[in-house]
């Protein structure tokens, strides 16, 4: 059988397609992360709903002899999904050579190992934010890019360049990038989800923490947007959703299903939805009301965006399952075990 590395493989959403690929059952997978925004714990977890246990390497990608002598030792390795990065937008503004050090570097190692050991798929973790504020919607591929908000965000649209130039002259690999939008949710079980190490600045983990009494109230970031209640539209998808993009993805290229060596794809459920609507789909999931306020807007936030995931429809065969209510539900389920975990 062949071996799939999974960087970042104890995060949010690395552990959740490693849950995907295991049930798959088609490959044996590894994970490298050197656990800064996770925990070895995401292992047993893993474990727990699959039945079956992984190896993760806690080493940091940014070390290429150390990533090496993991590829030397896993010969039957085949493909890389690369999650591993650190993707907080805020501390990316305050720290922006961590950012860019440790996003670039361990993409820039991780492809030349995958060249050095002939190891073929790689798909790497893109954002919808790449895209930038964007009038035209809902947003396809072709949809132009814009100068990232943040470093984190530039991480994202020069990672895909590096990755197009690297892949155009490879003799070895080919590549997939994959545009999430905002991945939310947890798994159905409620035994695995996202785990933010500070204080949640994403919408669902503030939304279920402060509902959990661990946070104060929601703050709306804004209540006066040109939308259909002024607040602002995103494009909310599955967790699981995604992961099973990734495994897709792998069995597109594994089997040369691609057209082209370089490939990007959007991941959305190109259903917008809005602040409130979201509250709203937590209360509806949850059984409970929430405690918000509406709040200024905050700064860099685009007013709306969703997405047009029709290309990985029609060639990946993947299409966004889940609805709101079953991201929330899912996210509830998940905060209240790590309740009761404590
Ligand atoms: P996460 O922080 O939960 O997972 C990333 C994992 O990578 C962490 O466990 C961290 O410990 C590990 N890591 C970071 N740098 C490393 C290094 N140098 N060496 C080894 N391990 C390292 O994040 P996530 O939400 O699962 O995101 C996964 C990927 O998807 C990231 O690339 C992120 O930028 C991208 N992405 C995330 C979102 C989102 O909203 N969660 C949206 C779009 C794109
Ligand atoms: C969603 C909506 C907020 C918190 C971020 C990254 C992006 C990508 C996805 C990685 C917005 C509103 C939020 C709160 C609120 N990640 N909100 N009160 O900003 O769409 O995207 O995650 O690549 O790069 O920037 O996600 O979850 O922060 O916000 O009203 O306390 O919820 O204004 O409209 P965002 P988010």
């Amino acid at each position: 059988m062949s071996t799939i590395l999974v960087t970042g493989g104890c995060g949010y959403i690395g552990s959740h397609t490693i849950i995907e690929l295991l049930n798959q059952g088609l490959h044996d997978v590894i994970s490298i992360d050197n656990l800064v925004n996770s925990s070895e714990k995401t292992i047993d977890r893993i474990e727990a709903i699959t039945g079956k246990r992984i190896v993760n390497y806690s080493i940091d990608l940014c070390d290429l002899a150390a990533t090496q002598a993991i590829f030397e030792h896993h010969p039957d390795l085949t493909g890389v999904i690369h999650f591993a990065a650190l993707k907080a937008v805020g501390e990316s503004v305050a720290e922006p050579l961590k950012y860019y050090h440790n996003n670039f570097e361990s993409l820039i190692n991780i492809l030349k190992c995958c060249e050095a050991f002939a190891v073929k798929d790689v798909i790497f973790s893109s954002s919808c934010t790449v895209y930038g504020s964007i009038d035209q919607l809902p947003v396809t591929e072709n949809s132009p890019v814009s100068r990232a908000e943040s470093p984190y965000g530039n991480t994202k649209l020069v990672g895909e360049e590096i990755l197009r130039d690297f892949i155009r002259i490879s003799k070895n690999v080919q590549a997939i990038a994959l545009r999430y939008f905002n991945p939310v949710g947890a798994h159905p079980t409620g035994l695995n989800g996202e785990l933010p190490a500070n204080k949640p600045n994403n919408l669902v983990p503030f939304i279920t923490q402060s509902a959990a009494g661990l946070l104060p109230p929601l703050t709306v970031f804004g209540g006066d947007y040109d939308t259909r209640d002024g607040s602002c539209i995103r494009d909310y998808i599955h967790v699981c959703d995604i992961a099973e993009a990734h495994v897709m993805a792998m069995d597109y290229l594994g089997n040369g299903k691609n057209t082209d060596a370089y490939e990007v794809f959007n991941l959305g459920s190109g259903e917008g939805v809005t602040v409130f609507e979201a509250v709203q789909a937590f209360e509806k999931a949850a059984g409970m009301k929430l405690k918000y306020m509406v709040g200024d807007r905050r700064p860099g936030d685009v007013m709306a965006i969703y997405s047009d995931s029709s290309k990985a429809e029609k060639y990946l065969g993947w299409k966004a399952k889940a609805s709101i209510h079953d991201m929330m539900a899912s996210a509830w389920k998940w905060q209240q075990h790590l309740m009761q975990e404590a």
